[in-house]
């Protein structure tokens, strides 16, 4: 198909990304994707859908389903209201393929792909999310999946039990608000807790898939990593969660420090995940190891492969390597259309 008779849909660029701004769906054609595609059991109408990040509550969950995303994952979400870390919370970033052995990345004047995301996991109070993802549920056509990000918040005194009881809650108030998929985020290297890089620890990696798993049934759990450095570290990862998880959705984001030299860093110095274009080749890599490792282990957990994805040629790079879904962050808040030209790219390729 000719460029020019792609679909076109030019963005309302007049909004701002906060929750009470959200753009209103607009009245566009999009393309089907042949091929039989399903989500953690789900039927859905391609491998497309959104992270947790960027679908702050219904309203935009509402906007970016209309726009040729089929699963669409509500923002992480706690146990408590908590607000954002001060700004920025954006940093464009100069660099290239990120591996995660880079100590520091240079901040960039302008977004060519790959910034820092620094939000800290903000959240609103739980009877104003639950009330919403009811919402969104009812609102959301019955061919489109909810999933719901939650993460547990540490508080003083607390031991994985008492995390693991806490994410187990929101869980469940997740689902009986109408998730159909509950993704519990096990990584954010913003957050300098051990709810911030859990997944790196095997006994509560267990622990806490365990105390979800049991709250939420039959409702299927997504568990969210970020990059492994060590590779024999996924086997015992993989294990652990096996049984309990139904998917694991990776990578969120490599960790490096921002700065233009090393004693001029910015954000207090410490870590930011680095999102986007940057950490496509890293993240192709890890799920193509979980992948055949999930085949080895004849285990039925579903990869969902995320970080960079830009193109058709990307998502068909993701699904070659073993991911069962393909979801966009970074590329599709910038350009929120791209799942329209995607998913005729990829409609082209089967012609
Ligand atoms: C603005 C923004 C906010 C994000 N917030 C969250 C979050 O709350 N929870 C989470 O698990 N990941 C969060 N992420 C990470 C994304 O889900 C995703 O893992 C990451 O951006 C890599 O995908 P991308 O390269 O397509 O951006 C966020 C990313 C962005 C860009």
């Amino acid at each position: 198909m000719m460029a020019e008779s792609l679909p076109r849909y030019d963005c309302d660029r007049s909004y701002q990304w906060n929750y009470d701004n959200p753009p209103s769906p607009p009245d566009v054609t999009v393309p089907d994707v042949p091929g039989n595609w399903t989500f953690c059991g789900h039927k859905v109408g391609s491998p497309l859908g959104i992270p947790a990040g960027p679908l702050l509550n219904g309203r935009w969950c509402l906007y970016y389903a209309t726009l040729g995303f089929d699963v669409l994952t509500y923002k992480t979400v706690r146990s408590c209201q908590r607000g954002c870390y001060p700004l920025p919370n954006l940093q464009p970033i100069k660099c290239g393929q990120l591996d995660g052995t880079q100590k520091r990345v240079s901040p960039g004047d302008t977004m060519q792909g790959t910034w820092a995301v620094a939000f800290g996991m903000p959240s609103s109070d739980p009877s104003k999310w639950r009330r919403d993802v009811e919402w969104t549920r009812q609102q959301l056509p019955k061919r489109k999946t909810l999933s719901v990000s939650v993460v547990g918040t540490m508080r003083e005194g607390w031991g994985i039990n008492e995390l693991a009881s806490d994410y187990a809650q929101c869980a469940k108030w997740a689902v009986e608000s109408g998730a159909d998929c509950v993704e519990t985020n096990f990584s954010c290297p913003n957050v300098n807790t051990c709810d911030g890089q859990l997944y790196l620890d095997v006994e509560q990696s267990a622990i806490v898939s365990e105390a979800v798993k049991s709250a939420v049934g039959g409702t299927p759990l997504i568990i969210k990593v970020g990059h492994f450095m060590e590779i024999e570290a996924i086997p015992r990862f993989l294990s652990a969660v096996n049984q309990r998880a139904d998917a694991v959705s990776m990578t969120n984001s490599i960790a490096s420090r921002v700065g233009v030299n090393d004693s001029e860093l910015m954000f207090e110095s410490q870590q930011r995940g680095i999102c986007g274009r940057a950490i496509l080749d890293a993240s192709l890599a890890q799920v193509q190891t979980f992948a055949d490792l999930i085949k080895e282990m004849n285990s039925k957990i579903e990869v969902i492969g995320l970080g960079g994805i830009e193109t058709a040629t990307d998502v068909s790079r993701y699904l070659d390597a073993g991911a069962t879904a393909c979801h966009v962050a970074t590329h599709a808040m910038i350009d929120p259309a791209c799942g329209i030209r995607i998913r005729q790219q990829l409609a082209d390729h089967e012609s």
